[in-house]
């Protein structure tokens, strides 16, 4: 079975594009292949969160996707920090990374824009973490986007110059995947562009929001003044409501409002009423298990452990073998 392996930033609430996009393909690849899904809350100190801020975070994340549907039984799910193995590898893989490749990478360029005060070495190495959080597992697949196809080369360079240095054919190529062809796009609620945290207070309809919450940000969300001829295309805004609706209302509920947009009697009030429930019916039990598991710390702890047990298995086993490779033999 082939090995995946995914890396989940730890940065706070779940909305429903992760949902209804990454997510819902996490949940369904977990069963068909060897899954690792962690927490990266190594790479988070790069930004210097406080020791509580970095723990709500990660159990935020952790919660959340548990109550989504990955499952413990069936993906081994962990938290980077407690495989120290990782950290190992990525000392390793930084003797043969480069400062010229690493400055190059668009991540760093990015990070130095909009950080100037806090341009690290664990920022600039990030790619070489990320490198090892792969080749731990040896894993081929990673299930990420596009924004993530650069630091993939990166990987497949440094897997493939151990490999040359050491003159063994050790580490596989991992290529990003997209486990289903047809990717859902989940549109925000500000009229342009997707669902996003950083887009914008409003935007983003968070998987843990209550009814109230979500009435009031759907009730909030931006529309235009209403069809001006029969049968139009429609603009942005009103598709994005649209396209909402596609993923949590029924087909006779979007006919529906379609008929009525067409015919130039839509009322976007009662559209945005039906959407919110709509969304409302859809979250409310991920809602209810984020609260159920957010307050049950022993199955917390067991999940944590028995992940962490986990991947220590595969990872220790690689760690030995790399070891060996590079030379540090037992007298
Ligand atoms: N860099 C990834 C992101 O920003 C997170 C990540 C860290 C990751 N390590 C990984 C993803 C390993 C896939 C595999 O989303």
């Amino acid at each position: 079975m082939e090995t995946v392996v995914s890396g989940i930033r730890s940065t706070g609430n779940l909305h429903l594009g992760n949902y209804y996009g990454a997510i819902q393909n996490f949940v369904k690849m977990q069963h068909e292949y060897n899954c690792f899904f962690f927490i990266a809350d190594l790479h988070s100190l790069t930004t210097h969160p406080t020791p509580a801020n970095l723990h709500n975070n990660v159990k935020t994340v952790l919660v959340e996707y548990l109550a989504t549907g990955i499952d413990p039984e069936q993906a081994t799910i962990y938290m980077q920090s407690d495989v120290p193995e990782t950290s190992e590898l990525y000392l390793y893989l930084n003797m043969n990374a480069y400062l010229g490749e690493l400055e190059r990478s668009t991540s760093f360029k990015d990070k130095v824009r909009a950080q100037p005060e806090n341009v690290n070495a664990g920022l600039l190495t990030y790619p070489v973490l990320m490198t090892a959080d792969i080749l731990l597992h040896r894993a081929t697949k990673v299930p990420v986007g596009k924004d993530q196809e650069q630091h993939l080369e990166m990987a497949r360079t440094f897997g493939n110059r151990f490999n040359r240095l050491y003159n063994h054919d050790y580490f596989p190529e991992p290529y990003a995947f997209s486990f289903s062809k047809n990717l859902v796009k989940i549109p925000g609620l500000d009229g342009k562009g997707k669902m996003g945290k950083s887009e914008g207070e409003g935007n983003a309809i968070f998987l843990s929001d209550s009814p109230e919450a979500i009435r009031k940000k759907v009730m909030r969300a931006v529309t235009d003044s209403g069809p001006a001829t029969e049968n139009q295309t429609k603009p942005e805004e009103i598709q994005n409501l649209f396209d909402l609706m596609k993923v949590v209302s029924t087909p006779d509920t979007i006919m529906h409002f379609d008929e009525l947009y067409n015919k130039m009697q839509i009322r976007y009030g009662d559209l945005k009423k039906q959407l919110a429930e709509d969304v409302i019916i859809a979250t409310t039990p991920i809602r209810e298990r984020i609260n159920d598991i957010a307050n049950n710390a022993e199955y917390l702890r067991k999940v944590a452990q028995q992940g962490a047990e986990k991947a220590r298995e595969s990872a220790s086993k690689t760690i030995k073998e790399v070891r060996e490779i590079i030379g540090f033999r037992s007298f």
